[in-house]
């Protein structure tokens, strides 16, 4: 008998076609929907390119302005999702608290069960509203503030910072939040979407398919990261101490956050948007000395490793900046990338097939009670 081939990781599987995105390592370009992503990122909304993901064509100014009346006027968070946001102690993490009151959402949505495409996009617009609802309403009671209410004369980006905040900064800050959104919205099979779609693949609901990627999303090998950079930064400190920092870490045989990507060998595509926003948000913050640190890290990791950062490298300082609390870094993370997962739901739905593997035994050979 053959062994067989087992790729571990099912690193290099191509596991179904997909029509969402495409991620090209060698032109180190992702396109959504035939787009480049940088162009998205200089030119459209977040709003503009969720829409892009779930139908396949930018909208037109009343499809957008749909999107935007149907976004705005389910802002605002039921008194069962705050009363369990409340329930949940504040030494669970902000992830937890996502995908607990995500689910709850899903509870409480009586079409829930409706998997036609028309309810399908329902459900995904009803998200977009409500995950930074979540986001908001879970830092200010971690901080001992008092909820914002949503304001609907502000797109999604500036009312996010709006209700986290309590005010709307200034355009440059908002323009760096809407850059990470779109960077972060989508990007192909992915852990966390190839979640969403086997959870799809059994038949099971849109919600329960979220649920499972903000799971998959919160490990430090995936999302995680954004927040695990900035611990990284916290412990290095300052510029100096970072080569030293790094050979430490490197002996130690410990995976550096933000640097290295299953799919870019030669660097993350969406790395060089990114980094000029933060760029702009040192300047606006005046915090040089962030910028040098993170220069001289990935300096030494190139120089080392020959490894080059991904895209939580440049969004965990720039969330920092904006003034979020680190551990609520990748639920903003999953405010954007829920445009994604909920594209792929669709497009899993719509050409069906059970996710079912096969394993190759390796355990004991058949053998009986005494
Ligand atoms: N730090 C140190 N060494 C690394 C790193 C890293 N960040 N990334 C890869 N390597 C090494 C790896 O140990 C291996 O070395 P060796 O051949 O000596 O065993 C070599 O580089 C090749 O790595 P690989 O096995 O091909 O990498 P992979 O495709 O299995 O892993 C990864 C990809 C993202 C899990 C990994 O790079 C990693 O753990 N990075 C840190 C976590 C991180 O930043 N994740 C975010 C990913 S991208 C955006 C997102 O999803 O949020």
């Amino acid at each position: 008998t053959t062994e067989p081939e087992i790729r571990k990781g099912l690193a290099g599987v191509v596991a179904d076609t997909t029509a969402i995105s495409k991620v090209n390592p060698e032109s180190n370009s992702l396109l959504y929907r035939g787009y480049p992503v940088q162009e998205l990122a200089a030119r459209c909304s977040f709003e503009e390119v969720a829409w892009l993901l779930w139908h396949g064509e930018l909208p037109t100014p009343a499809e957008l302005a749909g999107l935007q009346e149907a976004e705005r006027a389910q802002r605002a968070l039921a008194p069962q999702v705050r009363a369990v946001v409340d329930a949940i102690p504040t030494a669970a993490h902000p992830m937890d608290v996502l995908r607990t009151a995500v689910s709850l959402v899903g509870a409480l949505d009586p079409t829930a069960a409706d998997s036609s495409r028309e309810a399908e996009v329902a459900a995904s617009v009803r998200l977009l509203a409500q995950i930074p609802a979540i986001v908001a309403y879970d830092q200010r009671r971690r901080r001992g503030q008092d909820v914002v209410e949503p304001r609907d004369d502000l797109d999604l980006a500036a009312n996010l910072l709006h209700m986290t905040f309590g005010e709307v900064p200034d355009d440059v800050v908002v323009d760096a939040f809407r850059v990470s959104l779109v960077l972060y919205a989508e990007h192909s099979f992915n852990a966390s979407t190839f979640t969403a779609r086997v959870v799809t693949s059994t038949l099971s609901d849109l919600y329960s398919a979220v649920v499972a990627a903000i799971g998959a999303l919160k490990g430090p090998l995936h999302g995680g990261a954004n927040e695990a950079v900035m611990h990284v930064f916290d412990q290095i400190g300052s510029a100096d101490r970072a080569e030293e920092w790094l050979d430490r870490a490197l002996g130690e045989k410990r995976k550096i956050m933000g640097f290295g990507h299953r799919v870019y060998k030669h660097g993350d595509s969406r790395v060089p948007t990114m980094k000029a926003a933060l760029d702009r948000l040192v300047e606006h913050y005046g915090r040089q000395d962030l910028a040098e640190l993170y220069d001289r890290l990935e300096a030494a990791m190139v120089a080392r490793k020959s490894i080059r950062p991904n895209l939580d490298y440049p969004s965990g300082p720039a969330y920092h900046l904006m003034g979020f609390d680190t551990a609520t870094f990748t639920p903003l993370f999953v405010a954007a990338r829920v445009t994604g997962w909920t594209a792929h739901v669709m497009e899993q739905r719509a050409a069906n097939s059970l996710i079912r593997p096969l394993s190759a035994y390796v355990g004991p050979e058949e053998r009986h009670l005494p």
